[in-house]
Formats: C-alpha cells, structure tokens, sequence
C-alpha cells in the first residue's frame, strides 16, 4: 500500500475529505479487506440503494429458491409461528429489507393476540423509512419503529435491550448464513439474552445438491452478477475509488467441505486500482473474497443455536428440504443461585 507521503501534498479539502473515507465503515473494511491476503470484503456493504433493489430482483429469480421456498414454508405454518411468538408481543427484524415476510406473519395472529411493537432493524436507512412508511398504513395498530444500523454492533441494540413487553425475533432470508461460525455463535448468545423469556424465529438455508447451489448464484439473467460488481460501483461513488466493473468478474461456487457457498470478484487483468488514495495492484485471476453462504442441516443448527443458551424448538421446513424455519425458545435469566 502507497499514498500516505502523497496525501500531505494534496488540497486541505480533498485531504480532509480522503481522511473522512478511511475512518468511514466502508472505507476501513474495504482497505483492510484490500491489504490482507487473500483480499476480502464483508457482504453487509453490498446493500446500498442499488444493491438493495438487486437483491430484491435476486429474490425474484427462478434459479433463486431461498425467498420464495421462505415464504411458502411461513405461509404454510403461519398460526403456528404465531402461537410460539405469543400475544402482545414486541417483534424485533433483524436485517428486515423490504418487510413482505413479517406481513405473512401479522395477518396470522387473532386480534386479540395482535404484536404491539414491531421493530424493523436494516443497515439500508432509505430502503428501510418507505418499507417501515407502507406497513403502518397496511397495519394502523402496531406501532412501527424502525431501526436504521447494523444488528452486529452491540451499541446500536441497547434500546432494544432496555425496552420490556415480550420479545420476540425474526431473523429471516438465512442471512445468518453470512456470518463465520464465530459471528453466528455471538449473534445469538446477544440475541438470547436480548429476547429472554421470548424466542427467536430465524430462517435458515439447508445442505443440498450443488447444482441446485451453484445456479442459485450464477442465475442466467446476471443479476447476482450485478449485486456481487456493484460492491465496486459503490467503492467508486463512494470512496473515490477508481475500479472498472468490466475489469472484474462474478465468480459464485458452493464450497463443499466448508458447506457454503463463496462469492469472489476476479480480476480478468494485470491492472492498479486507487481507493481513497492508496494503490492496490491485481495480477490476472486475483480475487477478491465477497461473501461467504454458509449452509445447515437442521440438526447442526438445533445444536448451534443449543450452545449459544436457546432451547430449540419446533422447525418447519418445505416437502423438498430446501430451506428451514426454526423456533428457539429463550429460556427467562434464572436468578444466580445463592
Ligand atoms: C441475503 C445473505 C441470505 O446468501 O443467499 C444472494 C445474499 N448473495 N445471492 C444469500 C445473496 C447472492 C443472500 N443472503
């Protein structure tokens, strides 16, 4: 990495501006990410405004079975679900997107067992303030208090945290197959204690063939193509970046032994690209590691979630063995015994 002698020489605002992108979140994952070996990114930075509606599209794929084998299996079990979430619940989303599942959801309690609260959590501030705006006019009782930030900092939970009432969270898409085994064993020890004596409702994507895999995230259309490249669009609007889209490609494969599926960006030339002032060189077939889909069988995940202080529940899963929706029960704090 080269630039810092560079900066001092540079315009007080440009130089201010350069300072402000590498203390940014972004800016300090993607030059991190950038400088080790090999490169990589988190996969929360695909969703700006246009990765959001891409990922939307993605969703609407016939190659990509998780969102709508997601909704079947809520659509299917829905009393159920509701009956475990419990009456007058508080329903906090963690990473709720363009909030169509929860509906599912809403419209299966009996009113007298209505949620009071629903509290919608998204990394995507816009995406979020229209979603949180459409579903207060569809549901007039239930207070709507969205949250724009990420789930994964433990700052940003502490309303939540203090808030009482039951509780209650959905943590749908199998976006927690995002996270390394250590981030998912954190995410939910936090989640337990936050939700005590409620429960935790989490959508989870299951081993499978890799063909099945493998077309999931290579679709014919290019859009999973085009959410992995705007990572690079959006580096370039924002982090005065100056990668060409066109120098990269989508590479998606299900990475069996480790039972995810990896999303790469491979560098189809010898070519120097320049983030917020620095250089990073690319040979030919460099890559840089975007995102990793783990995969569960539904017994792994009971177990997992076991160890995090959950007491697994019911699981509800399609007649193909797609995708899995889980009931983890959060046992109440019991008084430290004296
Ligand atoms: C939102 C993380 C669940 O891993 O399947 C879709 C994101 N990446 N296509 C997934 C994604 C490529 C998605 N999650």
């Amino acid at each position: 990495m080269s630039g810092t002698s560079e900066i001092k020489a540079l315009q007080e605002g440009e130089r201010e501006l350069l300072l402000a992108i590498r203390e940014s979140d972004f800016g300090r994952n993607l030059l991190a990410g950038l400088s080790r070996s090999p490169r990589s990114i988190a996969p929360k930075f695909f969703y700006d405004a246009t990765g959001s509606a891409l990922f939307d599209r993605i969703c609407e794929l016939p190659e990509y079975y998780p969102t709508r084998t997601e909704l079947d299996i809520l659509h299917s079990n829905a009393s159920q679900i509701a009956e475990q979430m419990g009456a007058h619940a508080n329903i906090i989303e963690f990473g709720a997107g363009s909030l169509e599942k929860i509906r599912v959801l809403l419209d299966a309690f009996p009113p007298d067992r209505a949620p009071d609260r629903f509290i919608p959590v998204d990394i995507s501030a816009e995406h979020l303030e229209d979603s949180a705006q459409s579903l207060r006019s569809a549901y007039p009782c239930l207070e709507v208090l969205p949250i724009a930030g990420d789930y994964m900092k433990p700052e940003q939970l502490v309303d939540i945290e203090e808030m009482g009432g039951r509780k209650v969270g959905f943590f749908s898409g199998s976006t927690i197959g995002n996270f390394t085994p250590n981030e998912t064993t954190a995410f939910l020890r936090r989640a337990q204690k936050m939700l005590a004596g409620g429960g935790l409702l989490v959508g989870v994507d299951l081993v499978k063939d890799a063909q099945t895999l493998h077309q999931a995230y290579n679709d014919s259309e290019g859009v999973t193509a085009a959410f992995n490249l705007n990572l690079l669009v959006r580096a370039n609007a924002e982090l005065q970046a100056d990668f060409d889209p066109d120098g990269f490609m989508h590479q998606a494969f299900y990475n069996e032994p480790m039972q995810r599926v990896e999303m790469h960006l491979v560098s189809l030339r010898r070519q120097t690209v320049r983030v917020a002032g620095y250089n990073f060189r690319f040979e030919e077939g460099d890559t840089i590691h975007t995102e990793n889909s783990h995969k569960f069988t539904v017994e792994g995940f009971r177990e997992i979630a076991a160890a995090a202080g959950f007491r697994p529940g019911p699981v509800w899963t399609d007649d193909a063995g797609l995708f899995s929706i889980h009931w983890l029960e959060s046992p109440s704090a019991t008084p430290v015994p004296r």
